[in-house]
């Protein structure tokens, strides 16, 4: 693949301004400059380093993002800035796209991707992708509460009850708050919000853990984000 077309795939601008950026100079591999636009390259693997930044190369890209509170999951956001203003530019202009959605103030792992069948995969109801929510809530979580929850709570406007593949304590909640930590298969507006107040208690506040096989990397700081391996790893 020609250099040029690489840095084109990446998001790095239209093929013009790809080409500019190689043959200005702007473009380097390995410490060695490259600026010439139409050197054949394997893409796999290649790391280029492009103004001064390393930049690996993915063909489809997957990253994950250490969501904080305060932001939210839309292109067009109404009341806080967008969870697309923590990405960098070239993934903006591959159009990746966030796996579903987290509301504004919950925090913890989202996952962005331009690989629009495993966007698909991951967002389609049938597809029963196992989410993990730490929940700080305002009241003790009682051994009733726990089993009305795996059994399966009824909620307002949805014809079936929802119930969470798994329910247990979770001891990371802030100081007087109570934690639960809930694995659920679908992705229902304010699910887990809605869950919790269906059986008398209230979360106070919510973050996700996991996303099917993929946690959230340990050392991501709130507002980070990074690669994960590729779109070959299956989530379901
Ligand atoms: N459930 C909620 O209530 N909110 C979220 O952001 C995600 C799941």
């Amino acid at each position: 693949m020609k250099l040029a077309q690489i840095l084109f795939s990446q998001g790095f601008g239209t093929r013009r301004a790809c080409e500019g950026l190689v043959a200005g100079g702007y473009v380097a591999i390995d410490g060695v400059l490259h600026d010439d636009p139409s050197e054949d390259l394997a893409p796999e693997g290649l790391v280029l380093n492009v103004e001064g930044r390393d930049w690996p190369v993915h063909l489809k890209a997957l990253v994950a993002l250490n969501k904080p509170a305060g932001y939210e999951c839309s292109k067009k956001p109404k009341h806080h800035p967008s969870v697309y203003s923590l990405l960098p530019a070239p993934l903006l202009r591959r159009d990746v796209q966030a796996v579903g959605r987290l509301d504004e103030d919950t925090t913890g792992l989202l996952l962005f991707t331009d690989d629009g069948q495993l966007l698909h995969r991951w967002t389609s109801p049938r597809h029963h992708v196992p989410k993990v929510y730490d929940a700080s809530c305002k009241h003790p979580v009682t051994p009733e509460q726990f089993a009305r929850l795996l059994a399966g709570v009824v909620l307002l406007d949805e014809p079936e009850p929802v119930r969470a593949l798994a329910a247990e304590p979770w001891d990371g909640a802030a100081g007087g708050l109570h934690g639960i930590r809930l694995t659920l298969a679908e992705g229902k507006y304010h699910q887990v919000k809605r869950m919790l107040a269906a059986v008398g208690n209230r979360v106070e506040a919510l973050h996700r853990s996991r996303f099917g096989k993929l946690a959230l990397p340990a050392d991501l700081a709130p507002g980070a984000w990074c690669w994960l391996p590729g779109t070959h790893v299956v989530a379901d």
